[in-house]
């Protein structure tokens, strides 16, 4: 676990500050995201996504999503042939839209309110296939505890699959945090035990600070995630690095002359 502010002081703020942005963003997308689901199966998942979970095999699978947000991503893989999906994440608010949207979506999905640390164990083992994205574990105080969780969900044999953000890319300053003509640099040191404490808000698409409640994110490394996957008794299938921003929150690195790696694939099996 890293240093700094206790977890639980982290996790109930940042569920205040999720809670908070998450009209800010329905206001924005919520609309446009149920056209989306409905007019276009599997919208929400990009093109290297979708190969990699196909290559798992999709069909007739019950999956899952960690900080699952408005449900959109999970919803969007149901419907590349998925049975059903289990969504989890700890915003009410998140988690209302999401329920709103399976109807658009036309699947089956069950969304629940919940802490990663404290997923109840009635849905130990009820997964074949359960997946993270871009900016699911910077929020999270504890990586061996957050992959013991994803290890329980899902059964014997089945996949825990990453597609996150590269650590490396978090040494720049996201694009909302950048002035219009602030160059783009290292910013953020590779290694760090403190969190960061942000007061401007979570309104990532207006890039709007309204700033109310105060969040905390993490920046872990490679191997920080490595090991705490290993830890928790994962098997490592496969690897894969990419240079392009699967959040939208460094879009602008895209326009670098020679590219830094900007996500990641890593795919687990549990034993
Ligand atoms: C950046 S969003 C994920 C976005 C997702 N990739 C998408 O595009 O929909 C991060 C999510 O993590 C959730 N979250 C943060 N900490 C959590 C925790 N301790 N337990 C459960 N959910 C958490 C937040 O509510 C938020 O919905």
């Amino acid at each position: 676990m890293k240093i700094g502010t206790p977890s639980d002081t982290v996790i109930a703020q940042n569920r205040r500050a999720w809670n908070e942005v998450a009209p800010r963003h329905a206001e924005q997308n919520f609309e446009d995201t149920r056209r989306h689901l409905a007019a276009d199966p599997g919208h929400y998942i990009d093109p290297v996504f979708r190969d990699h979970l196909r290559s798992l095999g999709l069909e007739g699978k019950v999956l899952a999503q960690f900080n699952c947000n408005n449900g959109r991503e999970l919803l969007s893989a149901i419907q590349l042939g998925a049975r059903s999906g289990l969504g989890f994440d700890f915003s009410s608010e998140f988690v209302r839209q999401a329920r709103r949207l399976t109807a658009a979506a036309q699947v089956e999905a069950e969304f629940v309110e919940t802490d990663i640390y404290q997923v109840p164990s009635r849905y130990d083992a009820t997964a074949d296939l359960l997946f993270l994205t871009a900016g699911a574990l910077c929020w999270m105080p504890d990586l061996p505890g957050y992959f013991d969780a994803a290890r329980r969900v899902v059964r014997p044999g089945g996949q825990v699959v990453l597609y996150e953000t590269h650590p490396f890319l978090e040494m720049f300053k996201p694009d909302r945090d950048r002035r219009r003509d602030e160059p783009l640099d290292l910013h953020y040191p590779y290694f760090m035990d403190e969190p960061v404490a942000w007061d401007s808000g979570l309104d990532y698409y207006s890039g709007e600070k309204y700033g109310r409640e105060q969040v905390y994110w993490y920046h872990y490394t490679l191997s920080d995630i490595f090991q705490a996957v290993i830890g928790a008794g994962l098997q490592i299938r496969h690897f894969a690095e990419f240079d392009h921003d699967n959040s939208i929150g460094y879009r602008e690195a895209e326009r670098f002359p020679v590219r830094p790696p900007m996500s990641f694939i890593l795919s687990c099996e549990r034993p």
